[in-house]
């Protein structure tokens, strides 16, 4: 679906992106994390073609849909009119359009304006839009930074739901671990403007992590790696006798992105 070769983005003289090679494949949905400043937006902009690179973006479909962190509309028509307008359909008569708002239970914000609705609302109103075009690859652009738990955790109910049904392929950038772990089938971390690691969380897990960690108290950096499976009953045995607060994972994707940032830090 979409094919990443030789890429090399520079803003001025400063080299802000490469990537030797990259694959993503029909369906699949790819989550990408890295620190701010690392280079995450600046692979979507290259792939949409919105900024001059070098090498090769190859996409095999034309039909891409885009959401970014922050929407702006005209604030002077509700928001039925807005979606109205911008799809150029009429909602009484759009049955698909119907779906979708009922999909992300938008009805009840329809009547009123963009600027007085929630972030999640928002967000939900620019996906009803991007989606109402059916896109085969969607790039979002962290769509959910700066919304509270909950309603990142209902939009990605909602999301993962869509992309089944739909087999959508999806590149989304995200800070939250949450939404990788619940969305994505690969994890792609991006630092300092190169590709550090891109795998199955399952399969980062084991390499960066082993076969399970302890993760003690509350605090997700203070963990008991370990790496081999029948380790585990004695490291378990011997935190319950400490007295420790534990649990136990198998596939933390907040683990496994602390160790491969480490690795490239030391
Ligand atoms: N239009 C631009 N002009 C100059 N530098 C830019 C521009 N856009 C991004 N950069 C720089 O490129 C690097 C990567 O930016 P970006 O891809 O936006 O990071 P991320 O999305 O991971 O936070 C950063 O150092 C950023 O300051
Ligand atoms: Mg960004």
């Amino acid at each position: 679906m979409l094919k990443v070769k030789d890429l090399s983005v520079s803003y001025g003289n400063k080299v802000a992106l490469t990537v030797s090679n990259l694959e993503i494949k029909k369906g699949e949905i790819i989550g990408v994390m890295g620190q701010s400043g690392s280079g995450k937006s600046t692979l979507v902009k290259s792939c949409l073609g919105l900024i001059p690179f070098k090498g090769e973006v190859i996409i095999e479909t034309d039909d891409i849909g885009v959401l970014m962190q922050e929407q702006y509309y005209v604030d002077t028509m509700t928001n039925q009119k807005i979606i109205e307008g911008l799809l150029n359909t009429r909602l009484n008569k759009d049955s698909k359009l119907q779906e979708l708002v009922d999909f992300f239970e938008f009805s009840s914000q329809l009547s009123h304006h963009f600027k007085n609705i929630s972030g999640g609302q928002k967000q939900r109103m620019s996906l009803i839009m991007v989606l109402y075009q059916e896109p085969t690859l969607l790039f979002l652009d962290e769509m959910t930074t700066g919304l509270d738990f909950e309603s990142r955790q209902a939009l990605i109910i909602q999301l993962k739901a869509y992309f089944r049904q739909h087999q959508t392929t999806v590149v989304m950038v995200t800070h939250y671990a949450q939404e990788i772990e619940q969305l994505a089938d690969k994890l792609l971390i991006i630092h300092d403007g190169r590709v550090i690691a891109f795998d199955e969380p399952k399969r980062l897990f084991q390499q960066y992590v082993g076969y399970s960690a302890f993760i003690i108290g509350n605090h997700i950096k203070t963990s008991v790696k370990v790496q081999q499976p029948d380790q585990e009953y004695a490291v378990a045995r011997r935190l319950i006798s400490d007295g420790d607060d534990f649990r136990r994972t198998q596939g933390d994707i907040e683990l496994v992105y602390t160790e491969v940032m480490k690795g490239e830090q030391a």
